[in-house]
């Protein structure tokens, strides 16, 4: 039986490091992604892609650990297998147009793809749960649902309003008159991992005083002593409200509160929950000084990656121009 399933990447507008928090964040898909072309047949999965010189080789009766699989891209699709348990493997190709260690997603957008072409039968948020452990076991992070969801269930035009606690997503049609500019800060991510785990931590340590960080207010913080884990703390409960706030103001096409959001979003990353990078601030501080941009941060988990700008359309920011776009879908044709 042939197969082909798209994915997209993704870019987060606002609402960085509070998805596992079961906060509101507010990616979009994008108009780049993964597609794979292929036929479910055989007990091994056998993929290549035309941005890696090695193909993914995964055999469905052996149990393989995917974080030790080489080539390294292959854990990806290593992590679905291992999550799905097909019964029947796949043999074709992957293409991608997403840049690697960019911030874009990827991975996750391999992952869902990967995880449609194999025959995932279910819901949106249950294709993403799958596709978030599938990332977790290949990546040794334990990330959030942000990204497999923001794939699973763009829509044209809109950014999403996530729930993550509900998984409940809410379109937001991006105005008419509005941009999504991004921009490579030259860095490739890096250090992600263990940066990323230890955040994740210092935000359960907050919870273990205070609670859950999505229902608490910033008076509630006082009660955390430890400084450091406080500043985590803080982000979160204001990003949460940021999100908020950022939906309110795209809906009602206030695109220069849009921007002032962005930009605050980005202060509170760099100084109290301290993922920005110099190269991240160039980046970020290039767009935010051209005329015309109503405001930039970095985007995703930072540590290096891209940077995101709203701008007019007639602004000169430089960049990528991305599209708010559908989410994965696939297409199986019948011998
Ligand atoms: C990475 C993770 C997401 C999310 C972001 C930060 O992209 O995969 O789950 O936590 O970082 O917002």
């Amino acid at each position: 039986m042939k197969v082909t399933a798209y994915a997209p990447g993704r870019v987060n507008l606002i609402g960085d490091h509070v998805d596992y928090a079961g906060g509101l964040v507010l990616p979009m898909a994008i108009d780049r992604g993964t597609t794979v072309v292929a036929e479910r047949v055989g007990s091994r999965v056998v993929v290549s892609s035309d941005q890696e010189t090695e193909r993914a080789e995964i055999d469905l009766v052996e149990p393989v650990d995917a974080a030790a699989v080489r080539p390294a891209w292959a854990r990806y699709v290593a992590g679905v297998v291992a999550v799905l348990q097909p019964r029947v493997g796949l043999v074709g190709a992957i293409r991608s147009d997403l840049p690697i260690g960019a911030g874009l997603s990827s991975s996750a957008s391999i992952e869902v793809a990967v995880a449609l072409a194999l025959g995932f039968d279910g819901t949106t948020s249950e294709l993403a749960r799958a596709c978030q452990s599938a990332e977790q076991l290949a990546s040794g992070v334990p990330c959030g649902i942000m990204d497999q969801l923001a794939s699973a269930a763009g829509v044209e035009g809109a950014a999403l309003l996530i729930d993550c606690r509900s998984l409940e997503v809410t379109p937001v049609t991006l105005p008419d008159d509005v941009e999504v500019v991004v921009r490579h800060s030259g860095q490739v991510r890096a250090l992600a991992g263990s940066a990323y785990a230890e955040r994740r931590a210092q935000c359960a340590a907050a919870e273990a005083v205070i609670g859950p960080l999505r229902d608490a207010v910033p008076a509630d913080l006082h009660a955390i002593h430890d400084p450091v884990v406080r500043r985590r703390a803080r982000h979160v409960v204001t990003e949460i409200e940021r999100v908020r706030l950022f939906a309110g103001a795209l809906r009602a096409g206030d695109l220069e509160l849009a921007g002032a959001l962005m930009t605050l979003s980005h202060r509170s990353l760099r100084d109290d929950f301290e993922v920005s990078t110099p190269a991240l601030e160039d980046a970020v501080g290039i767009l935010v000084a051209t005329s015309g941009v109503y405001g930039a941060r970095l985007t995703g988990a930072g540590f290096g990656g891209c940077v995101v700008a709203l701008a007019d359309p007639s602004s000169l920011a430089q960049g990528w121009r991305l599209q708010p776009s559908a989410g994965a879908s696939v297409t199986v044709y019948d011998p």
